[in-house]
């Protein structure tokens, strides 16, 4: 049905874009498609958490300053509490600093696509700056853009996703230090696989924001996001930020898991970090294949205009779920573009990866 004489009160920029929307083929054997950590917690933890939410009183509405979590993620980082500001997963905390410093973004592209959803939501400006070949950045190139655009936000995803790579860290702060009347967003969604972060600088600069999420270290599910800055941010980000936005659920498992899952999270991503170069090369040794080097949880992988999108279906159909970039349908991602013939791929346990090779050698071989 038609939206009819409403349509008018759609902005212009949200009629011409498409929602968020991921593919889901009826029987899967293993998804690699969203950058989630590919092992579930051991039983013992889910009964400890199931115990711990069932105190939980729901007839109460949660605690708006999620106190408990901030106590946690604050002694963990080293950082005072007034320096934390909670989101439903780091896409909120996007959409609030949109919506906090209400003004151009600016960011690399191929990035993560919610920076540009958030803006068209917003009916604020994106200014997109194109990354090399090898999805490198261009330094020279990306400064010249903020200086003629004065962005009010700049994001950068440290690694950056859909692409894995990991550009100099450094950057960003020496951005942070140049241009003092804009935000620089240290996206570190993927930290866990990367062992960089600009945390250590983070006193040296009023703009820095440090944007950590607990989604990509075997807690997507809970929808849970921090970012890190100086109290000044966190007071412009607050009056913006739904006061109920972390549920009481959402508030207590978080807290469970930084208490007692944190260890065991953490050395699952070791596990997936140290499977990542063999992943890497058994793709590369594919026929006709470009692999990108990764720093995240993820390979991105050149198969072809026309010819990555027939090995995205083959898999599909096969029930073995990557991330179709060789598309037109592809938010945020136009065809013909960077990404164009790319496959993006969740690195997952070793039993994953080794079915999507073996799927992929079989599709290869009768292509
Ligand atoms: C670079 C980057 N930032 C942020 C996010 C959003 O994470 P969350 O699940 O916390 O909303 C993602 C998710 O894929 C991401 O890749």
């Amino acid at each position: 049905m038609s939206l009819g004489p409403l349509l008018e009160r759609v902005p212009q920029a949200l009629r011409g874009s498409s929602a968020y929307h991921v593919p889901q083929p009826p029987q899967i054997r293993a998804k690699l498609d969203a950058n989630e950590l590919p092992y579930a917690w051991p039983i013992e933890l889910r009964m400890a958490l199931g115990a711990a939410l069932a105190e939980v009183p729901l007839e109460r509405y949660p605690d708006p300053r999620a106190k408990v979590v901030r106590d946690l993620v604050a002694a963990q980082h080293g950082i005072s509490g007034e320096q934390l500001v909670f989101g439903n997963g780091s896409d909120e905390l996007i959409a609030m600093l949109c919506a906090a410093f209400a003004g151009p973004i600016l960011y690399p592209v191929p990035t993560f696509v919610y920076y540009k959803l958030a803006s068209i939501a917003r009916g604020i400006p994106a200014i997109e700056v194109p990354l090399d070949r090898n999805f490198e950045l261009d330094e020279a190139a990306f400064e010249r853009a903020i200086t003629e655009h004065r962005p009010s936000i700049v994001f950068l995803a440290l690694p950056n996703n859909p692409t894995g790579t990991l550009w100099r860290m450094d950057f960003a702060l020496e951005l942070a230090a140049r241009h003092r009347d804009t935000v620089i967003v240290s996206d570190e969604a993927y930290v866990a696989y990367s062992d960089q972060t600009a945390l250590p600088h983070l006193a040296e600069h009023p703009n820095l924001v440090i944007m950590r999420t607990l989604s990509k270290v075997g807690m997507a599910g809970l929808r849970v996001g921090f970012t890190i800055s100086a109290p000044a941010i966190c007071d412009v980000l607050e009056k913006v930020r739904p006061p109920y936005n972390l549920s009481s659920l959402d508030q207590a498992a978080a807290a469970f898991a930084l208490r007692e899952a944190a260890p065991w999270s953490l050395a699952r991503a070791a596990e997936v970090v140290a499977a990542r170069p063999k992943l890497a090369a058994d793709l590369a040794a594919l026929p006709s294949t470009e692999v990108f080097a990764s720093a995240a949880n993820l390979v991105l992988v050149r198969f072809g205009a026309g010819r990555a999108a027939k090995i995205w279906q083959g898999l599909a159909d096969r029930g073995v779920v990557v991330r179709n970039f060789d598309h037109p349908g592809a938010p945020g991602h136009p065809a013909g573009g960077p990404l164009a013939g790319c496959l993006r791929i969740t690195v997952g346990t070793a039993a994953e990866n080794a079915l999507l090779l073996a799927e992929l050698a079989t599709l290869t071989k009768t292509e």
